[in-house]
């Protein structure tokens, strides 16, 4: 009877992430709907549609110290087990991450990295940096307290999507780390949340807290003559409809909410700070191009739904 009831509620949250993802893959829901629902209603429609996840997680015992439930996650992906996991097996496998490594992820969420980080590490260390008061707090209760070599650190710093009582601009922040500091930045997803002033101070930022030949791996949306043809005619996970110049956004009321930069602006910006791209662009997925791109890094590498951007401090 247990088992056929524990069953029973694996399927009901089975079909619960199936239908999430299957929405998450479709450029109408996440181009039109998206934008139209206020933020606020969004961030608890999102909390209310994961708790039978966090009750079926917490009956069936499988709880984890260091991973959120579900409910109290605000990041895009809920992913904390294998996606994270590859994420962290990939840098090493690019030679931009060792055991020993000082790291920076900006944009930490609540963990998603820092957590597969924590089996990683041996020698090096991990500092994050977000600007979401219940992530850096999570992070730091469950993670830093275990950990002596992990930090998190909270950036009073404004954003319309993740932080709107923010009392900081993005543009006039400066990273609370000395110079020269971390072999590698990560920066997963966190560009495309950013406006270009803020990018830009941000970029400054990185050149500064990089060490001479250390790196930076980024996320973000990569416009170009190619990726708008395919975004505007193939089913692709987005299509940003409204163009800025040098930015494009899916709801210019809240740019934050999802931005693509355009591609020469982006890569003129980091060679401006002595962060070279040579070789270092990866397209993904997002705008509808074929699972392995032609310059994809490797061949599961297609597989990411955003372009990847591997940057080297010269
Ligand atoms: C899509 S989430 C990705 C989170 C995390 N990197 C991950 O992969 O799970 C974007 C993150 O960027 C953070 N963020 C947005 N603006 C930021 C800023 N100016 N400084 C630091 N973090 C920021 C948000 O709070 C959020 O946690």
């Amino acid at each position: 009877m247990r088992k056929a009831s524990s069953a029973a509620l694996h399927q009901i949250v089975f079909a619960l992430g199936w239908l999430r993802d299957l929405l998450l893959r479709q450029k109408w829901f996440n181009s039109r709907v998206m934008p139209a629902i206020p933020r606020q209603l969004r961030w608890t429609l999102r909390r209310l549609y994961f708790i039978p996840f966090d009750l079926v997680e917490s009956a069936l015992g499988q709880s984890e110290e260091m991973i959120p439930p579900k409910s109290k996650v605000f990041v895009g992906t809920v992913d904390f087990k294998e996606g994270a996991e590859d994420g962290v097996n990939r840098l090493h496998r690019f030679g931009v991450l060792t055991p020993e490594s000082h790291v920076l992820d900006i944009g930490c969420g609540i963990g998603r990295l820092a957590v597969p980080m924590t089996r990683y590490l041996r020698g090096g260390s991990y500092h994050g940096l977000d600007v979401v008061p219940s992530g850096i707090e999570w992070c730091n209760q469950h993670i830093a307290s275990r950990h002596p070599n992990f930090h998190f650190t909270l950036a009073d710093v404004f954003n319309g999507e993740y932080n709107p009582k923010g009392r900081t601009a993005a543009s006039e922040y400066t990273f609370p780390y000395p110079d020269d500091q971390f072999d590698l930045v990560i920066l997963a997803s966190v560009f495309t949340h950013m406006q270009p002033e803020d990018t830009e101070q941000y970029v400054r930022e990185i050149a500064r807290v990089l060490r001479k030949g250390g790196h930076c791996w980024a996320s973000c949306y990569l416009l170009n003559p190619d990726s708008v043809r395919m975004m505007e005619t193939r089913e692709g996970s987005l299509c940003f409809r409204h163009n800025h110049g040098t930015y494009w956004t899916v709801n210019p009321k809240c740019p934050e909410l999802s931005i693509g930069y355009d591609e020469h602006y982006i890569l003129d910006l980091f060679d401006r700070n002595g962060l070279s791209l040579a070789d270092g662009v990866y397209y993904g997925r997002w705008c509808g191009r074929p699972l392995v791109s032609a310059n994809s890094p490797g061949p599961d590498e297609g597989a990411d739904d955003q372009d990847l951007l591997l940057a080297t401090k010269t």
